[in-house]
């Protein structure tokens, strides 16, 4: 079975820019209308503790004004909840944070924090939220995923993008495995993190992921071709690979 592939559109690195300088320039939700424009199927928005790049009111106006579904990258905090279930929106992405890390360096732990969990992932449900876990692929992961009850899994793929040759197929290996386990478990593969034109297609290729969502390189493209061409090209190699 092959799904049609969706792209979600990271727009943090838009709000990094801006806040380099303070001030409303360059907006996210302008860049969210662009990506919108251009294919995007979806916009991703990360609200981080220290708020380094997108802020409480990117999330507020990226809520009222984007026709697209937002999908909310979170903390499993207490505040982070509480901040979904006020903007409601359509997904919320449950990730490892670490302050000092540059980006989302690794999947979520899962397994070794069901308990912790357990409640946040019935409360974002219980409001109509599409609960998503970023996580590696292992099948301790997606064994949690399984058990948690989460809609959603998005695999990380930085390993993968990260490395080359024999090791980066076996980490294309072990995605693929993991994602056919998701999907026999009723759970919606997704994947993302570190995906380029160069990159993208083998996994895009998988036929059970449902959507990819991709930040970075696409905003750093953008620089030198523009966000709609940068984006319209992104869904152009998803779309030959699938
Ligand atoms: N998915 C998740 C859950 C992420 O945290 C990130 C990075 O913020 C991405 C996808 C996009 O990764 P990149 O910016 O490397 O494309």
């Amino acid at each position: 079975m092959s799904t049609r592939l969706r792209l979600g559109v990271n727009i943090d690195h838009v709000a990094t820019v801006r806040n380099a300088r303070g001030g409303e320039h360059p907006d996210p939700v302008r860049a969210a209308e662009i990506a919108a424009k251009a294919g995007a199927d979806g916009i991703t928005a990360h609200l981080r503790e220290d708020r380094r790049h997108i802020t409480d009111k990117d999330i507020e106006r990226l809520t009222r004004a984007i026709a697209l579904p937002l999908n909310f990258e979170m903390a499993a905090t207490e505040e982070m909840v509480g901040i979904a279930l006020k903007h409601r929106p359509h997904a919320a992405c449950i990730v490892p944070e670490k302050r000092q890390e540059r980006t989302t360096e690794g999947g979520l732990d899962a397994d070794g924090h069901r308990e912790t969990l357990a409640p946040i992932v019935k409360t974002l449900g219980d409001a109509g939220i599409r609960v998503s876990l970023f996580i590696e692929p292992t099948p301790s992961q997606v064994e949690a995923a399984i058990a948690l009850g989460a809609p959603v899994v998005e695999f990380h793929t930085g390993r993968y993008a990260h490395r080359t040759g024999a090791a980066r197929a076996d980490e294309l290996r072990r995605i693929t495995d993991m994602v056919a386990l998701a999907a026999k478990n009723g759970i919606e593969p997704h994947a993302g993190h570190g995906l380029t034109y160069d990159n993208v297609a083998p996994v895009a290729a998988i036929p059970q992921i449902a959507e990819l969502n991709i930040g970075h390189f696409l905003i750093g493209e953008a620089i030198f071709v523009g966000l709609e061409e940068a984006v319209r090209r992104m869904r152009a190699a998803m779309d030959v690979a699938r």
